[in-house]
């Protein structure tokens, strides 16, 4: 049997997880696995350590960019990447949508005005990132009648995608489009993938969507194209820094829509994450390859 150690704190959906696939709670110190539930790392280092028979640390995110520098080759870790993508594309389409239609002004006027805005019928879109997120956006795009290319590290074709590039060629991609999601993960590969001259190269009235992490964006570009009143706007789950400080110019561009990174409540994806551990707890106990297995190397 497995020994596995919940920690920072009691979590019921970890517990019911770990005793749905037989596993035995354990103390870290004899633990053979770690569920690490806990808002960030802060923690998680004293608790690798103790663990001394530690093989295989399961942690709560599906971006790690928090955890780089606890990644050490020495045990397995695994993320809930691949488990949620559907739940934060359909939050990335809300943006995009509210951006396009313009529902922020909409919503705020209490009052009738001429009607505004654009469609994503007809559109191009550039979606950044083809994980779960990305995969899952491509075709609600596509039903709403948005030609897509896919921007990502290798350019293997991802299905419903006009075109799938590699993300060096981005400049030539993004001169033509009218919407941009950002969905991948933060590594310092793409770390400020959307820069100043990212942001110049897009047409006049695009719009920028980003459910990765801030800080794929660089903040101050994005402000002074927004000041500059070039872009249609920008609409962000996820800002740099986060949270977002009082008084922030983000907060109040009138072309910038923020939700507090919202994209994934644990309400809709709390099951989602009890059955990767469960079915990652079956795996480990009989030799199987795991699930949202993170590449030490890659970062993600
Ligand atoms: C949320 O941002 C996650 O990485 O799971």
């Amino acid at each position: 049997v497995v020994r596995v150690a919940v920690l920072p704190h009691r979590e019921p959906w970890a517990d019911a997880a770990v005793a749905a696939a037989g596993s035995v709670p354990s103390a870290v110190e004899q633990a053979d696995a770690l569920v690490w539930v806990g808002e960030s790392p802060a923690g998680l280092d004293a608790a690798r350590r103790a663990g001394r028979s530690l093989r295989w640390i399961q942690l709560p995110a599906a971006g790690v960019d928090g955890y780089l520098d606890l990644l050490d080759p020495a045990v397995r870790w695994t993320s809930m990447k691949g488990i949620y993508g559907a739940v934060v594309a359909e939050h990335a389409l809300a943006l995009a949508l509210a951006g396009f239609r313009r529902l922020h002004e909409a919503v705020g006027r209490r009052g009738w005005d001429a009607p505004v805005g654009r469609t994503l019928h007809g559109a191009r879109a550039v979606v950044l990132g083809a994980g779960s997120i990305g995969s899952a956006l491509v075709p609600l795009l596509t039903a709403l009648g948005s030609e897509v290319t896919v921007l990502r590290r290798g350019d293997e074709p991802v299905d419903g995608a006009a075109l799938t590039t590699t993300l060096d060629r981005r400049f030539a991609v993004l001169a033509h489009a009218d919407l941009v999601v950002v969905a991948l993960a933060l590594t310092p590969q793409t770390e400020g993938v959307i820069g100043g001259a990212e942001l110049a190269a897009l047409p006049a009235g695009a719009w920028l969507v980003n459910v990765g992490r801030g800080r794929h964006v660089d903040t101050p570009a994005l402000v002074d194209a927004l000041q500059a009143g070039r872009l249609g706007g920008a609409a962000l789950d996820v800002t740099d820094p986060e949270p977002l400080p009082d008084g922030h110019p983000l907060w109040s561009l009138p072309n910038c829509i923020v939700t507090p990174h919202v994209a994934s409540p644990t309400s809709m994806v709390e099951a989602s994450m009890a059955a990767r551990v469960r079915s990652n707890l079956l795996r480990f106990a009989s030799g199987q390859p795991l699930d949202g297995e993170v590449d030490v190397e890659l970062g993600y």
